[in-house]
Order: structure tokens, then C-alpha cells, then sequence
């Protein structure tokens, strides 16, 4: 059911590669809410074609820009400005990679040039976006910035590598941000810290079925699927959330504050 939450709005969502993607999502229903938006993704990613679909599906156009580059960021927002006739009110940051999880170089073994590649494509292009949005004056007043997280950044999980460390950066960013914004032009910036997701990104992740197992156990919703991601979202770029800022919003089915669940301890200790 559509509320008309984001009408008249416009929007920059990065990140959608394929369905799966929780932009993807996040994209969908932005465009059943009524907002305008503008599409973007790594030059890459536009070889594998299936961003086109969305494109077609949401009537938007797509403007390529690799997030570790200034220029291609500065580009984006002047243009996104010009073809949505207007400064944007929300703004997506589902953008995440490592090297060193992708070769499953353990954390104790890390190659630092790869180390530095996981933070810049993955916690300081939110840093580059923003301020690229800024020097073209393309935010509106009172509008909502929202990057992807993981629980990773609080809690150590083995396989997340040096992810973690970008996930923690990411979301000292977004308080920083929200901070400067909040103060210039009442625009909110968050985290949103999503359950295990079965997308590119998340199944590069070594051991990812263990994980998403695990916390499906020790969820008491159960891990929390894309589509709702998205429509907490949506609820975050909406005028309905107009006093959240600076915050790490956990959407993750209860995983977060949950100690044990008799199903996992069942399992370590299956004789009580
Ligand atoms: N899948 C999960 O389990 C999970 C859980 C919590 C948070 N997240 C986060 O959600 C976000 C989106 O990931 P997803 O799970 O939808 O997977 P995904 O693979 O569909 O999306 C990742 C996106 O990052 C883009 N990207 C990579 N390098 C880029 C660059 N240099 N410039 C621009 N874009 C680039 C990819 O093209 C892709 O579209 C990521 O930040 C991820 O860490 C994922």
C-alpha cells in the first residue's frame, strides 16, 4: 500500500546492482511514495545491465560516478540537480566493498593497500558524497541522508574482517555530518544497521550462511528482510521522521539486544 510519503520529493539513491540490492528496494518504493529520483551506481556496475531495468521500471535516469572519485561525485549532484529541477531531499549511500574479505584475507593478515581501497569505497565515499553534494549546493533544507551499516561496527564478527573497521568509520561519519548539517540546513543524516541480507555484497562475506543462520536464531522477528529495510527507510526520508538524526538505527528483527535464545544455546550445549 502506498501512503505518499515521499511526494514531491526528489532523491539520489545509490547502489542498486541487482533485485537483490537493498537499494534496489529502497528505489522501488521511493517511486510508489511519489518521489522523483535519480540513479547511481559505479561505471561497472552499468556493464552488468540490470540497472537499466530499474531505470526503465521508476522512469529515472542513471548517472554513473565511482564514489572514491570527487570528480565523478561533483558531476552526480550538479547533474541530478539539473534532472530533477531541483535540490534533493534524500539521499542513499548503499555502497560497500573489501578487497581483503573478497580474497578472504583473514584479519590478522591484511593487505593495507586493500585495507585503504575497503575504507575509501566503503565508509569515506559517504564523506566524499555529502561534500560533493554540498559544494553544489544540490541539499535541500530539512531534507534526510541515510547510509547502509552493519552491527559489525559495535560487535566483532570473524569473517566481516576489515569491513568492521569501515562500517565504524562510516557511522562516525554520519554523526559528524548530521552535526554540520543538522546546524546549516536542518538536514538529518543516520545509519541504518540492516540484518544479514542475502545480496552481492552480503554473500562475498566468507561463512555468509552460518551467519545469516545465526542470526536468524538470535532474532526474535528473525533476521529482518530487504523490502522492510526499505520501508524503514522510506520512513526516514519522509517528513514523519523530522528529529532522528546523528543515530546508528538498528533494523534488525531484535538481534541487537538479544543475549542468547534457547535455539543457539540448544545447539552448542544440545544434552540440557
Ligand atoms: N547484505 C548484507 O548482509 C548487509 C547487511 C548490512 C549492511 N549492508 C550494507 O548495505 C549496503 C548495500 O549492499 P547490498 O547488500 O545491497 O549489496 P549490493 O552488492 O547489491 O550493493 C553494493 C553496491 O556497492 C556498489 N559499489 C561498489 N563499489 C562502488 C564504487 N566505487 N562506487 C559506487 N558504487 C560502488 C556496487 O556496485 C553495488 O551496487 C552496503 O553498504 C552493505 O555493506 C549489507
Amino acid at each position: 500500500m502506498a501512503y505518499g510519503l515521499l511526494k514531491g520529493k526528489r532523491g539520489v539513491i545509490s547502489g542498486a546492482l541487482n533485485e537483490q540490492s537493498i537499494a534496489w528496494k529502497v528505489a522501488a518504493l521511493a517511486h510508489g511514495e511519489g518521489a522523483q529520483i535519480v540513479l547511481t551506481n559505479a561505471p561497472v556496475a552499468m556493464r552488468m545491465g540490470e540497472i537499466d531495468n530499474l531505470a526503465k521500471a521508476t522512469g529515472s535516469p542513471i548517472i554513473p560516478a565511482d564514489a572514491t572519485k570527487d570528480e565523478d561525485l561533483g558531476k552526480l549532484f550538479a547533474e541530478a540537480k539539473q534532472a530533477l529541477g531541483g535540490p534533493v531531499d534524500f539521499v542513499l549511500h548503499s555502497i560497500g566493498m573489501s578487497p581483503n574479505v573478497r580474497k578472504a584475507r583473514a584479519y590478522n593478515d591484511l593487505n593495507y593497500e586493500w585495507y585503504k581501497q575497503t575504507l575509501d569505497i566503503s565508509a569515506m565515499s559517504f564523506h566524499r558524497m555529502i561534500q560533493a553534494a554540498v559544494k553544489q549546493d544540490a541539499l535541500a533544507d530539512g531534507g534526510s541522508i541515510v547510509a547502509l551499516s552493519y552491527i559489525a561496527a559495535q560487535r566483532v564478527f570473524a569473517g566481516y574482517g576489515d569491513m568492521a573497521d569501515a562500517k565504524a568509520l562510516l557511522e562516525s561519519i554520519a554523526r559528524s555530518w548530521g552535526y554540520h548539517l543538522g546546524q546549516q540546513k536542518r538536514i538529518r543524516v543516520n545509519t541504518v544497521s540492516q540484518s544479514p541480507s542475502k545480496t552481492t555484497a552480503g554473500s562475498g562475506i566468507k561463512g555468509f550462511t552460518g551467519l545469516f543462520d545465526f542470526a536468524d536464531a538470535m532474532s526474535p522477528l528473525g533476521n529482518a528482510p530487504t523490502e522492510d529495510c526499505a520501508a524503514y527507510i522510506i520512513s526516514l526520508f519522509s517528513d514523519l521522521t523530522r528529529y532522528v538524526t546523528m543515530q546508528n538505527l538498528y533494523h534488525d528483527g531484535g538481534f541487537s539486544s538479544t543475549g542468547a535464545t534457547p535455539m543457539v544455546v540448544e545447539k552448542v550445549s544440545p544434552e540440557e
